[in-house]
């Protein structure tokens, strides 16, 4: 399509244009005066070309260049010519052109940014947040849009491919539980009610299934108030997936081919299927984590067995009373201070460990450690078998209760990983893990809890555990992990209202509450419901990774900041007594002023 204005983009001219009368729009980057001759950096989204302001000109278009400057909004028409011998630049695609310009307009004036519209500024990210509409002009922001602009794309293509029908879901609605806080909306005709935005389309995605869609998807918007971290924010987008009549592996297949496409089409990176499997068991054996980063070795290992022969007291007793020893091997670790071992230390008690084991196998055969009055040279040779350890290595072991051991000794290893520079930054390892626990139990709620939504099936044979022994069940709901982050989340659904009445029993929520909360579930399930499962991508994450880039806030147009608030706009803001006054809401604060 012809534009009426513009006759190209700041990134398409090359030499195949030279002669051509061409007419540019864009903002004046760089502005330089070279005494009578004008040259200025025209920048647009797609590029950047060297406009030139010679007196042949005329003394209308040069007094108006003068007047140019850094962001002004401009438009120049001209002529394509080569560049004058040594003043090629062979990084830009533009770089063997200039335009010779001969008519020229400033459409708008620009005050100085508050930074410059480059890529090569370390901007606080305060100020780039307060005037997002700057940082976003930078060519690395309109990058990130452009690659989530395509991912989505990619997104849709294949998914139409595959049969799926992408369906909107409201977006003020009732509370879905993903265990977050709901965000409120309080109804202006109903006085006293409130709708929640969806922490996910969980329930309506269930219902279409119920509806016969049977492949359903949506780029989903998904509103969750909780703590925030590098990863996470209160608005975040989800690849919204639901088929009917399927099992784990069908959808294990889709994400497969879907992620193949997306970061090839994309990103230009190869990603093999299928993908790793592990079961929630081995990942915290093996890991100490649900999510494991696999791009490094560092393997936790149970060494229960070997300690409860050592001589020191409390290991001893600690593992009279149940508790177990996880350990993991440091290949070349002997190599570290006695201080970053101090440091070791104090970072497993931080992360609630009553302390840390370490033993170094010096070259010279003799180890050095804490307890090295209390090992045995039994114990030693067993530990040396079973990790692997050789002379130089170094091994570390944490007592505790299983899950402690295991939660701390897969934080260490990971700070071990980062620390000792052993983590790949170009590999990307997807792994599926699978069989989660379906329950958990809430100390502070003082019950179960779902681990992942209260809508996921436990597997059929374990049905029978939700009587004797709950938290053994386990879920038919799989994580897809990429590099030690969750990437995303599903599960083969429960579509049976006794087993869904069943386990909002063992929540804690009992029939009358089901029926006002999930009514409309319940309901909907006795009326030809088929067996249906699903997922949920993070698109926003997915970005993050492919593109390498380390906050989830670089692929979010207008993100909040870590306390939840949006820096360009002000909110959340307070509102006029008028309009609350219309919603039926007195503030507890007001009330005591
Ligand atoms: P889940 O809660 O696991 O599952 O979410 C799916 C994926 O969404 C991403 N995600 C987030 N990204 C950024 N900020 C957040 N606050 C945030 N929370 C979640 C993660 C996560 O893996 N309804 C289910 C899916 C299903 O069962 O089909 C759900 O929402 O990448």
């Amino acid at each position: 399509m012809k534009y009426s204005r513009r006759t190209h983009s700041c990134g398409e001219l090359t030499s195949g244009a030279l002669g051509e009368k061409v007419v540019l729009a864009g903002w004046a980057r760089r502005v330089r005066d070279h005494g009578g001759v004008i040259f200025i950096d025209l920048a647009d989204r797609d590029g950047v070309t060297q406009v030139v302001i010679n007196p042949e000109a005329g003394p209308e278009v040069c007094r108006l260049a003068e007047k140019v400057r850094s962001e002004y909004v401009i438009e120049v028409r001209g002529e394509v010519r080569g560049r004058p011998e040594g003043t090629v630049n062979p990084r830009l695609p533009t770089g063997e052109i200039e335009v010779a310009c001969d008519q020229l307009e400033i459409l708008n004036p620009s005050l100085t940014p508050p930074f410059p519209i480059s890529d090569d500024e370390d901007i606080q990210e305060e100020t780039r947040l307060a005037y997002r509409y700057l940082d976003l002009r930078r060519p690395r922001m309109l990058r990130s849009l452009q690659l989530r602009h395509r991912v989505s794309q990619e997104v849709r293509r294949f998914l139409s491919g595959e049969g799926f029908w992408e369906v909107e879901t409201p977006l003020l609605t009732k509370s879905t539980p993903e265990g977050a806080r709901d965000y409120l909306v309080p109804s202006r005709i109903h006085p006293g009610r409130f709708y929640a935005l969806p922490q996910s389309p969980q329930l309506f995605k269930q219902m279409l299934m119920v509806s016969g869609v049977d492949k359903y998807f949506q780029l989903a918007r998904c509103l969750r108030d909780e703590d925030l971290r590098a990863d996470r924010q209160p608005e975040h987008t989800q690849i919204d997936i639901e088929m009917s009549f399927v099992e784990a592996d069908d959808i294990f297949l889709l994400v497969e081919g879907l992620v193949k496409e997306v970061f090839g089409r994309v990103f230009g990176i190869e990603v093999p299927t299928p993908f790793s499997r592990m079961t929630h068991r081995e990942a915290i054996g093996r890991f100490g984590s649900d999510k494991p980063d696999t791009r490094f070795g560092l393997e936790l290992n149970d060494v229960t067995d070997i300690f409860a022969g050592c001589g020191a007291d409390f290991i001893r007793q600690a593992l009279e009373g149940g508790e177990i020893v996880r350990a993991l091997a440091v290949p070349g670790g002997s190599a570290l201070s006695q201080s970053r071992l101090e440091a070791l230390v104090e970072f497993c008690r931080e992360h609630g460990a009553g302390g840390l084991i370490w033993i170094v196998f010096r070259e010279d055969g003799t180890i050095k450690s804490p307890l090295r009055k209390q090992l045995t040279g039994e114990t030693l040779d067993r530990l040396r078998r079973q990790l692997g350890c050789g002379p130089g290595d170094l091994a570390l072991a944490v007592v505790g209760d299983e899950e402690t051991a295991s939660e701390v000794m897969g934080r260490l290893r990971l700070k071990i990983g980062r620390d000792l520079e052993m983590i790949p930054g170009d590999v990307f390892n997807f792994l599926w893990v699978h069989d989660f626990p379906l329950l958990v139990f809430d100390e502070e709620l003082g019950r179960y809890a779902a681990v992942h939504h209260p809508f996921t099936s436990p597997k059929p044979e374990d049905i029978p555990l939700l009587d004797s022994d709950p938290l053994k069940a386990r879920a038919r709901a799989y994580d897809l992990v990429l590099n030690g982050t969750e990437l995303g989340g599903g599960s083969v659904r429960i579509h049976r209202r006794e087993i869904q009445e069943k386990m909002f029993s063992l929540l804690g929520i009992g029939p009358e509450q089901a029926q006002a909360r999930f009514g409309f579930l319940l309901d909907a399930l006795r009326y030809g419901a088929p067996p249906h499962g699903g997922i949920a991508l993070g698109l926003d994450r997915l970005l993050m990774l492919a593109a390498g880039l380390e906050s989830i806030r670089d692929v979010i147009t207008f993100p909040k900041t870590q306390k939840a608030v949006c820096l360009t706009t002000g909110s959340p803001s307070e509102v006029s007594e008028e309009q609350l006054r219309e919603l039926h809401i007195r503030l507890r604060g007001r009330e005591k002023e």
